[in-house]
Formats: structure tokens, sequence, C-alpha cells
């Protein structure tokens, strides 16, 4: 029968906690959207929420929503088919790239559940 030695318990400690650390860590990465957040985000998210679920009542959420209408919408509000100044404001200093990318990063992000029913 060996006797135990001193270190062999904090050693092995130490690698379960490591362990755990870095399965903690790894679930932290897949969760995390593949893309990361626009640079124009900020300009948007006052509005629509950085995640495109608005908590600010009358905003639409754009959380999930087809890339295409988002893109069809966009275009509408910059050439005036639709013609509401707040969202023509909006976008108006935002390049066609930046905006894509927004709408990308609208599209890929999931509807949450109303917090006002
Ligand atoms: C000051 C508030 C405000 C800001 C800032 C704002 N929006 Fe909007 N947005 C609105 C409102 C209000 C509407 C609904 C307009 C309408 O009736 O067509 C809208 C509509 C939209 C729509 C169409 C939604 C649909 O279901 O048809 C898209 C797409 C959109 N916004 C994207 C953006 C993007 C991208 C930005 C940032 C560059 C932005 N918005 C910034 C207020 C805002």
């Amino acid at each position: 029968m060996s006797r135990l030695r001193p270190h062999v318990l904090p050693m092995r400690t130490l690698m379960i906690a490591a362990c755990c650390m870095a399965a903690t860590f790894s679930a932290r990465v897949q969760s995390q959207p593949a893309v990361p957040p626009p640079s124009r985000l900020g300009l948007c998210a006052a509005c629509h929420g950085p995640s495109g679920n608005a908590s600010v009542p009358g905003m639409p959420n754009l959380a999930g929503q087809r890339l295409d209408y988002l893109r069809d919408a966009l275009s509408q509000y910059r050439d005036g088919r639709r013609n509401v100044p707040v969202m023509r404001a909006a976008i108006g200093p935002v390049s066609a790239a930046e905006l894509d990318a927004l709408a990308r990063w609208y599209s890929a992000q999931s509807p949450q559940p109303q917090a006002h029913p």
C-alpha cells in the first residue's frame, strides 16, 4: 500500500479545475455569435436593440428577419420608397457595405419572447 505523497492531491485538484475551466470556456465560445458585431451597430441599437429585439415601444424587431427582406427594406429607406424620416436619417451616413453587415447581423440574431405582450 503506497502512501499518498503530499503534492498528489492538490495536483489532481488543479487538473480537475483546469478541465472545468476549459469546458466552461469552450461552451462560452460556442454560444458566441459566429460573426463579430458590425462597427456601426451602435447607430441602430438605440432603437432596434443590439440583437434586433427592440426594447423601445413602436420600434420593429429585426432579429431573425430574412436577410433579403432587411436588405430590401434598407434600400427602400435609402431611395425614399419608404419615406420614414427617422430611418432615412439613421442610415444616411452608413455606407452600403456597412448596411449590408448590419442586415446580416440582425438576420443572424435570435428573436426573444416579447417583454411586453
Ligand atoms: C431613432 C430610431 C431608429 C434608429 C436609430 C434606427 N431605426 Fe430602423 N426603424 C425605426 C423605425 C421607427 C422603423 C419603422 C419605420 C417604418 O414604419 O417603416 C424602423 C425600421 C427599420 C427596418 C425595417 C423593419 C421592417 O420590419 O420592415 C430596418 C431593416 C431597420 N429599421 C434597420 C435599421 C438599421 C440597420 C439602423 C442603423 C443604421 C436603424 N434601423 C436605425 C427606428 C430606428
